[in-house]
C-alpha cells in the first residue's frame, strides 16, 4: 500500500510505454518519451532515486507475420529493431536506466508467476469461441486482418472490428463478404477454446482505484463508460502460430501480447536490479541473487512497497494500464501504480500521424536534418497534465526555438561570454551572487522562481515551467539591454563595470541552464563545460560563478527551414500521401512557407488531373471532426460531397455561393465522417493561413480548368 509520508529522498520508479517492436520510431511516440524523460531528469536533479525503465514490445501477430515477410525469424526481427529503437531514443537523449525486451527470460518468469497466480486465485476462466480463420494461411485471424463490407451500411473493404464510414463497432464473423488480407481466402469459423482474465472479479477494487486520484480526471471519466456498459473477462490467450510466450500447461495456447506487455515493466526492472547488483559487486555468481541497497526488486514491486511507481503512456492505451494491469497486480499479490499519466496525441501542422498510412516522421529522419533539443524544447513548451493533443505546426516550431532558445536563452550567454573571454582571460567578477537591478537582487528573484518552476515539472504542467524560465531570460535580456556592456566595453575607465555586468549575465545564464537542463540535457552539457562548473544539480542555484570560465562555443544555432524542407522531403509518403491519395484539400500540407517547387511532370501527367469550377452550394460544420467543413459543390450537372480541412480559416456560411476549383476525377476517399468526392484547392501553411483558390468572375460549373 502506498505511504503517504514519502521518504526523502524519494524512491521513485518510472517507465514509459514500451514501442512494438515492428517499426521505427516516430515523432508521435516520441512525445511520450519526452514528457517522461524530462519528468526523470528533473527528479534525478532534484536528488530523488529515480529510476527509468523501458523495452521493446516484442510479441504478438503482427511482428511475427512482419518477419514472415522479411524471410527472417522473429528473434531476429526484435534484434535488429531495438538497435534501432535505442539508437533513435539516444539520439533524443531518452536516458533509460534499462532499455529491454519483453521477449526475455525475466519477462517469461513473471509473466508465468503472474498468470499461475491469478489462476490459483480462480482469477482465469476457459471458454470456447467463434473465430475467423485463415484456411490458407492456417492460422486465426486478428481482426484487422479481416476485411469486407460493414454489416450495418455496406461500406466496402472495412476492417473486422469496426467502420470507419459509420463507426458500427462489430466482430470479423459479422462481416459480408470478408477476406482475409494474408491470403485474400475466405475466412472460415473455426472453434477454439480461450483462456479469459476474469476482470469482474476485480470491479469493486477497480472502482475505488480509478477514482482515487490514480488517474487524470479525463481518463477516470473514459474508464467510467467501460465499467457502465459493464466489464467483460478478458481474452488472455491466442492460439498457435502466435511470436510470444507459451501458457503454462496450455500446449499450442500463447499469452496475449497485452498480457506480457505490461510485466516487461517489471522484468526490465528486474534485469535492471541483477546487472546492477553483477556490475557494483563484480560478484557474477551473485548476480540476480543479491541486490544493490535500494534498488531490490520487492521494494519496488512488493505489496508492502514504499516506492512510487508511474507509467507514462499514451491515450490510447489508457484501458490496459488502467483497468487490466491494477487488476493483474492485484490478483497476483503485486503493488499496484501509484499513478498513470497519459499524454494525447502528436498531430504534424494539423494532420494525423499514422503508421499503417505511412504518414509519420520518423526519429531517425528528423535526426538526420535537425537538432533533436529543438524538439524537446517545442514539446515542453505546449505539454501539460492533461489529454491534449498536440500539433507540431512547423512554422510555430521554428519561430518559437529560434526566439525562445536562440534569440532569448543563447543570446544572453553570446553577448556575455566573448567580453570576459577576450578582455578578462575568462575571469568572473569575484561575487555574483548580488545582481542589484531596479531596486532587486536578480539573483534572488532569479532563485526564487526556482519553487514555482520546480512545482510545475512535478505537476507536468512542462508548458507554465517554460514560460516562467523565459520570463526570466526576459528579465536578463532587459538588464543586459539596460547596461550596454557593448557601450561600457569602448571605455576605458569602465573594465570593472564591464566585466562586471557581463558576469553577471552569465551567472543568470547559469541559472536559466539549470532550469533548462530537464529538458535540454545537451545544451546544458555544453554549457556547463563552457561555464566551467559540475553537472548543475536543481540546489545549486545558491552557487554562483566566481571562476575562469572556458572559452564560448556557439550553443544552438537557429532552425533553417531549408532543414525542415529537408527533412519532409525525405519523408516521401507524408507529402505523397498527403497530395495524390485522395485527401479532401488539406489545411495545412507538412511543409512550411518555402515549400519547393516539385519534381517536373510532362503535360499528359497534369492532362491526367480533371480539374473543374464548382460552386460551393452549402458548407457546414462537422461532427466530431477538429479541422473539417462537408462541402455540397455543384458541378454543373452533378453534386458533389466534399470533405475539406479549411475549418480554421472559414467559417462555413463565408463559403456558400463561392466559386472554387476542384480535382474531378480523384478517387473517392472514405472518411470517417462519410465518403469525400473529390478535393477542393487551396494554398498556404495551415491555421488562419489558407486560402481557397476561386476563379475570375464568369467562371461557370462544370467548367473545365486547363
Ligand atoms: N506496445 C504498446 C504499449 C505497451 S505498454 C505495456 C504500444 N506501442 S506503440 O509503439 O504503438 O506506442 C508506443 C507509445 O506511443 C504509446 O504510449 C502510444 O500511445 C504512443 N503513441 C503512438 N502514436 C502516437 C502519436 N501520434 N502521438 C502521441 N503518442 C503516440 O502501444
Ligand atoms: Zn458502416
Amino acid at each position: 500500500m502506498q505511504n503517504t509520508v514519502r521518504e526523502i529522498p524519494r524512491k521513485i520508479l518510472v517507465t514509459s510505454a514500451l514501442p512494438y517492436a515492428n517499426g521505427p520510431i516516430h515523432l508521435g511516440q516520441l512525445v511520450g518519451y519526452i514528457q517522461t524523460d524530462i519528468w526523470v531528469r528533473f527528479q534525478k536533479m532534484q536528488g530523488n532515486q529515480c529510476t527509468y525503465v523501458c523495452a521493446d514490445d516484442a510479441h504478438g501477430t503482427p511482428i511475427m507475420l512482419r518477419a514472415q515477410q522479411e524471410g527472417i525469424t522473429p528473434e531476429a526481427l526484435i534484434e535488429r529493431i531495438s538497435r534501432e529503437h535505442r539508437a533513435d531514443f539516444a539520439g533524443f537523449s531518452i536516458g533509460f536506466d534499462n532499455y529491454y525486451s519483453t521477449h526475455s527470460p525475466e519477462n517469461q518468469r513473471l509473466a508465468n508467476l503472474i498468470y499461475q497466480r491469478l489462476q490459483a486465485a480462480g482469477h482465469i476462466a476457459t471458454r470456447t469461441i467463434t473465430q475467423a480463420y485463415d484456411p490458407i494461411k492456417h492460422m486465426f485471424l486478428p481482426d484487422r486482418f479481416v476485411r469486407g463490407e460493414c454489416p450495418r451500411c455496406g461500406a466496402k473493404d472495412q476492417y473486422g472490428d469496426n467502420c470507419e464510414v459509420c463507426g458500427a463497432t462489430y466482430s470479423p464473423t459479422d462481416l459480408k463478404n470478408p477476406v482475409s488480407v494474408l491470403s485474400g481466402a475466405t475466412p472460415v469459423e473455426k472453434e477454439s477454446e480461450h483462456y479469459f482474465f476474469r476482470l469482474t472479479n476485480f470491479e469493486e477494487m477497480l472502482r475505488d482505484w480509478t477514482r482515487s486520484g490514480t488517474l487524470q480526471p479525463e481518463i477516470a471519466n473514459k474508464l467510467n463508460e467501460w465499467f457502465e456498459t459493464g466489464l467483460q473477462d478478458w481474452d488472455v490467450s491466442r492460439d498457435a502460430p502466435y511470436f510470444g510466450f507459451e501458457i503454462p500447461d496450455a500446449p499450442g495456447k500463447y499469452f496475449y501480447v497485452w498480457l506480457d506487455a505490461p510485466i516487461g515493466y517489471m522484468a526490465s526492472f528486474e534485469n535492471l536490479c541483477s546487472r546492477t547488483t553483477a556490475m557494483d559487486g563484480g560478484r557474477a555468481e551473485n548476480a540476480g541473487a543479491v541486490f544493490r541497497p535500494g534498488m531490490r526488486f520487492d521494494d519496488y514491486w512488493g505489496i508492502d512497497s514504499t516506492a512510487e511507481l508511474y507509467h507514462f503512456i499514451g491515450k490510447d492505451i489508457v484501458n490496459f494500464h488502467g483497468l487490466f494491469w491494477p487488476a493483474m497486480l492485484e490478483g497476483a499479490g503485486f503493488r499496484k501504480p501509484t499513478a498513470i499519466f497519459a499524454n494525447g496525441f502528436l498531430t504534424v501542422n494539423g494532420q494525423k500521424m499514422s503508421k499503417s498510412r505511412g504518414t509519420f516522421i520518423k526519429a531517425r529522419t528528423y535526426l538526420d536534418h535537425l537538432n533533436p533539443e529543438y524538439l524537446r524544447y517545442y514539446f515542453a513548451a505546449k505539454l501539460s497534465s492533461r489529454v491534449e493533443d498536440i500539433d507540431l505546426s512547423l512554422d510555430d516550431f521554428t519561430n518559437r526555438v529560434n526566439a525562445d532558445l536562440v534569440g532569448k536563452v543563447v543570446n544572453i550567454a553570446s553577448r556575455c561570454a566573448g567580453f570576459i573571454n577576450k578582455r578578462f582571460d575568462g575571469q568572473v567578477s569575484a561575487s555574483t551572487q548580488f545582481i542589484m537591478h531596479g531596486g532587486e537582487n536578480l539573483h534572488l528573484v532569479f532563485c526564487d522562481k526556482g519553487k514555482t518552476i520546480a512545482a510545475h515539472y512535478e505537476a507536468r504542467e512542462y508548458n507554465h515551467a517554460i514560460r516562467e524560465i523565459m520570463a526570466l531570460a526576459d528579465i536578463a535580456n532587459q538588464y543586459i539591454d539596460e547596461k550596454k556592456p557593448w557601450v561600457i566595453a569602448k571605455q576605458t575607465d569602465r573594465e570593472e563595470e564591464l566585466q562586471q555586468v557581463c558576469s553577471f549575465g552569465l551567472e543568470l545564464f547559469r541559472i536559466l541552464m539549470l532550469y533548462l537542463k530537464p529538458v535540454l540535457p545537451e545544451m546544458t552539457a555544453q554549457a556547463e563545460a563552457f561555464l566551467n562548473v559540475a553537472p548543475l544539480q536543481w540546489q545549486d542555484c545558491g552557487k554562483s560563478l566566481q571562476h575562469r570560465i572556458n572559452s564560448f562555443t556557439p550553443l544552438m544555432t537557429r532552425v533553417e527551414k531549408d532543414k525542415i524542407n529537408a527533412m519532409l522531403a525525405a519523408e516521401g509518403p507524408i507529402v505523397n500521401a498527403a497530395k495524390g491519395s485522395g485527401e479532401p484539400a488539406r489545411a495545412s500540407t507538412p511543409s512550411i512557407q518555402s515549400d519547393p517547387i516539385g519534381a517536373t511532370i510532362t503535360y499528359d501527367d497534369f492532362a491526367k488531373v480533371d480539374l473543374r469550377i464548382a460552386r460551393i452550394a452549402n458548407a457546414e460544420h462537422v461532427e466530431g471532426a477538429e479541422k473539417l467543413l462537408r462541402l455540397t459543390l455543384d458541378l454543373g450537372n452533378e453534386t458533389r460531397n466534399v470533405f475539406a480541412g479549411i475549418k480554421s480559416a472559414y467559417a462555413p456560411e463565408a463559403l456558400i455561393g463561392k466559386l472554387t476549383v476542384v480535382v474531378a476525377n480523384l478517387a473517392p476517399r472514405k472518411m470517417k465522417f462519410g465518403l469525400s468526392e473529390g478535393m477542393v484547392l487551396a494554398a498556404g501553411p495551415g491555421g488562419k493561413d489558407i486560402y481557397l483558390l476561386s476563379p475570375d468572375s464568369g467562371a461557370q460549373p462544370g467548367m473545365r480548368v486547363k
